[in-house]
């Protein structure tokens, strides 16, 4: 017989976009909840009382106050720089020299690939994030190792391997037909197989020759199921290199668009100093952008205007953008997120951070039909928040009007120390 799992706490709920429609309309927290889950899915979700007396057969977990949340979905990561996370004073094209590139190197050694891999999975469970949308590097075994090690831990993740055949070391750069080749056996080995999904990965136009960005387009037009995931307007410098290497384009999205790279299985990342056609673009095909503010600090690249991509329902996904980003967590994520609203004059709620965190990530991923809310019928991920993690927080938490106030200071000040535990795919990680 299934084991049936009762899970117990404060409940988050979703039921509309709240970067689009007031959050007061579409997120609620239930007090006393619950959530039944069973043979890896959520199977019902409503009051602690009702579940438990319908369901006397489930295993009672009683998390007490603790916030229930979807696990949180990281949508723009490169696992491979895993080990290069936090290093110190370089802007977006030296710190790609110094310190990303010799890294990704190292992950030509299938052995080191697989125990970045592992780690960098287990670092993020730990911060409970269940679900990552990752680059791997040049070797196509990376790939393998980044979908091996989430099929051990059971988790649902979209990753591909990053595309270059310009600017770029050797031993790092691959060919316009060798990017096509592996990216398509790739796409038949992983593809849709248990919880892994594929997204085609040139890295970004300056280490992409434009016969590589037209062979991966023509993939993705034979694939059109998997996303499509790359690096747009993330910095100045890099934005004035585009324009020489493509001295034809209209703006920096064009150089994709030429070669059939939008649409609405797009991911771009960063997509901070958009020009007024390149929003058109984005807002006319459906295409996704992803916030990675901790990076975008970091990095020194600039402030993504959240207001003017949500007033053309654009959809954004939220990520660490790990290793250019300085965390692992989304919590420090969404911290980041509220603090360059803050200089933008457009405080995101913490209605609105955690919808980001969790369904948006997931829609920007076309991946809300499985993951991302609280949701009977969608996989079991759930992230379960100590609200009152440390002394700091506790004593912030304790002088709380709402369990919003008690969130927030969650989200601004909480850690790995916040995950009081994480179940994936129905399964308490022990
Ligand atoms: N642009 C191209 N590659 C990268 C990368 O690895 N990290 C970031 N932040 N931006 C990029
Ligand atoms: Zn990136």
């Amino acid at each position: 017989m299934t084991k049936t799992n009762l899970l117990l706490g404060q409940t988050l709920h979703f039921s509309g976009n709240p970067m689009t429609t007031s959050w007061e309309d579409t997120v609620r927290i239930d007090s006393a909840g619950g959530v039944l889950v069973a043979a890896g899915k959520i199977i019902a979700v409503g009051p602690a009382s009702a579940l438990r007396s319908a369901h006397p057969e489930a295993t009672v977990h009683d998390y007490g106050d603790a916030l229930l949340c979807p696990g949180f979905v990281d949508a723009h990561v490169h696992y491979p720089q895993t080990a290069i996370i936090a290093s110190w004073g370089k802007r977006l094209i030296d710190w790609l020299n110094s310190y990303t590139f010799p890294e990704e190197m190292r992950l030509a050694d299938p052995h080191y690939a697989a125990r970045i891999a592992g780690r960098y999975l287990d670092l993020t469970l730990d911060h409970g994030t269940t679900t990552v949308c990752s680059f791997a590097t040049v070797a196509p075994h990376s790939v393998d190792a980044i979908f091996t090690a989430a099929a051990q831990r059971g988790q649902r993740v979209v990753a591909g391997k990053t595309c270059m055949d310009r600017n770029a070391p050797e031993g790092l750069r691959d060919t316009a037909q060798s990017a096509y080749d592996d990216s398509k056996t790739l796409i038949e080995r992983w593809h849709g197989k248990g919880r892994a999904g594929y997204a085609i990965t040139p890295r970004f136009t300056p280490t992409s020759t434009p016969d590589q960005l037209a062979a991966l387009g023509a993939l993705w037009a034979e694939h059109p199921d998997c996303l499509m995931q790359t690096h747009l307007s993330e910095q100045l410098d890099e934005i004035a290199w585009v324009r020489d290497l493509v001295p034809g384009a209209r703006d920096y999205l064009d150089t994709y668009e030429e070669h059939g790279l939008i649409g609405e299985r797009a991911l771009f990342g960063h997509a901070i100093h958009l020009e007024p056609r390149e929003l058109d673009r984005l807002a006319e095909t459906g295409a996704a952008v992803v916030h990675c503010p901790t990076s975008n600090t970091f990095i020194g690249s600039g402030l993504f205007d959240m207001a003017k991509l949500a007033s053309r329902q654009i959809p954004v996904g939220l990520a660490t953008d790990t290793g250019g980003g300085s965390s692992f967590s989304m919590l420090r994520t969404m911290a980041a997120a509220y603090e360059i609203g803050q200089l933008r004059g457009t405080p995101l709620h913490a209605a609105q951070l955690i919808w980001l965190a969790t369904a948006g990530s997931a829609r920007s991923l076309h991946l809300h039909d499985k993951i991302g809310s609280l949701t009977p019928g969608l996989e079991a991920d759930i992230t379960v928040l100590d609200l009152a993690s440390t002394p700091a927080i506790e004593q912030r938490s304790a002088n709380a009007n709402s369990v919003w106030d008690r969130l927030f200071a969650t989200i601004m000040m909480g850690d790995d120390r916040a995950v009081q535990s994480v179940w994936v795919n129905g399964r308490k990680r022990p």
